[in-house]
């Protein structure tokens, strides 16, 4: 049986691998025409779709950062808070916020024979992935999962104002009319989030401030976590509060639409729901997973991290058009000149279903990674990385958010094993 969901959609992103989406705007779905385009040596630059993504349209960060040069060495300085290298307890921070989401979910969304409990799981996930990056950049969580609610309503905010984004995005102009008005004080007060807000945007704005504030009080002592590491590798105060501010949008929606994907398509398939139970029961049994699992010990479940792979490629959680622009002499893609200065988009979920992957590539098939030629699925392997950008721009994020797919797939899978056996072993006990 398979999940047919997603394939009774309309497939809005079947439109060839090289299409004219505007005056000067194309899309693009050749994943070696996007490789090309993105490669750390490419002549392309981020185009102005990037100023859209701007909280302050005067002030860039390293996700809307055009200057080559500049978003360089923002890169350097930030990659290994990203990564983990300098943070202690990266993988624990993780473990807690998990421990803490289980709990709840435990405590107050579970039915049993005399109550069902209605749970908004999509949600939910998306307080604990929130709660996560709180935690790793700002020095603790925001308390979405604790109160189960919006707090500061930051989701209000990103879900008014991305779909206005993705919509608007592509009208430079409307871009440069915002700047120009910004430039007046009393008019970007009014219309910019502000860090004395109550709510919304301007209240993240604020907390980020009071905790890059507080890293500078005269008796500070530096700390081991993202933060600590953008400070210790010279990032300025200001730009500190916008990189913090501008993580929370990075790494919480993507890492919780991945999820929700995920998951959907994991338990609408009941074949595979049974083979990723069998495997993460087995290797309980086995003594192969701890307790919380170690994030080494997910690499070792097959399974899990096909299945992982098949809701990325199948719900790729970053689909806005991040337009690069054509470089000076212009471009021959796919055997189309194309002029200087173009907008070029990408079609994730067009390339994410590219032949590469086999005539089923719109269904949800963890199985297709464990593709027996070895040439054929180094293939596949290339255009999936895709998911996660590449060259210069690549996801820095990659390890929290392959750390938090593992963890949150497998905890609530786990507990379940769990108790189902110990209600298994008490009923033989009599
Ligand atoms: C499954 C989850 C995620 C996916 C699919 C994803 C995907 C991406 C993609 C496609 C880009 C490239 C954007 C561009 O071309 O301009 C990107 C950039 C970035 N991501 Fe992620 N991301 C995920 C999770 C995270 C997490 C958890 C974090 C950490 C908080 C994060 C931090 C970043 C940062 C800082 C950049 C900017 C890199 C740069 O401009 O040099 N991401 N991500």
């Amino acid at each position: 049986m398979v999940c047919t969901f997603l394939s009774q959609q309309p497939r809005l992103y079947h439109v060839g691998p090289l299409a004219r989406i505007g005056p000067n705007h194309l899309l693009l779905s050749d994943p070696d025409a996007i490789r090309k385009m993105l490669a750390a040596r490419s002549l392309y630059t981020r185009g102005p779709w990037y100023d859209s993504l701007r909280i302050d349209p005067h002030r860039a960060n390293l996700i809307t950062e055009r200057d080559e040069k500049k978003h360089r060495v923002l890169r350097q300085q930030m990659a290994a808070g990203y990564a983990g290298n300098d943070v202690d307890e990266l993988e624990s921070t993780i473990n807690e916020r998990i421990a803490e989401w289980i709990s709840y979910i435990r405590c107050n969304a579970a039915s049993d024979a005399s109550k069902t409990v209605r749970f908004d799981m999509a949600r939910s996930m998306q307080y604990l992935t929130t709660d996560v990056i709180s935690h790793l950049c700002f020095g603790e969580p925001f308390g979405f999962v604790k109160t189960h609610g919006d707090v500061y309503g930051f989701i209000a905010t990103l879900e008014s104002r991305l779909p206005f984004i993705e919509n608007f995005s592509v009208i430079v102009e409307l871009n440069r009319v915002l700047s120009a008005i910004c430039s007046v004080p009393f008019l970007k007060n009014r219309l910019l989030p502000q860090p004395t807000d109550e709510d919304g945007l301007g209240k993240i704005v604020g907390i980020s401030r009071k905790v890059v504030d507080k890293r500078f009080e005269p008796n500070a002592v530096p700390q081991n976590d993202i933060l600590g590491s953008f400070l210790k590798n010279k990032i300025p105060r200001e730009q500190a509060e916008s990189e913090i501010t501008i993580s929370l949008f990075a790494g919480s929606d993507t890492t919780a639409t991945s999820l929700r994907g995920t998951i959907l398509h994991i338990a609408t398939n009941p074949q595979v729901y049974s083979r990723l139970v069998n495997e993460i029961s087995a290797a309980s049994i086995a003594g192969k997973i701890s307790n919380p699992m170690a994030n080494e010990e997910a690499a070792n479940l097959p399974f899990l991290q096909a299945c992982i792979k098949e809701g990325l490629r199948i719900f790729p959680p970053i689909t806005s058009l991040r337009e690069r622009a054509v470089p000076a002499g212009g471009d021959t893609i796919l055997g189309h000149f194309v002029p200087a200065g173009t907008n070029i988009g990408i079609n994730m979920a067009g390339t994410m279903l590219n032949e590469v992957f086999g005539h089923d590539a719109d269904v949800f098939r963890p199985d297709r990674w464990f593709e027996k030629d070895p040439a054929k699925l180094n293939r596949m392997e290339r255009v999936h990385e895709l998911v996660f950008g590449h060259g210069g721009t690549s996801c820095l994020g990659i390890r929290i958010a392959n750390m938090t797919l593992n963890k949150t797939i497998v905890e609530p899978l786990s507990w379940y094993i769990l108790s189902a056996r110990f209600l298994v072993e008490n009923y033989i006990k009599g």
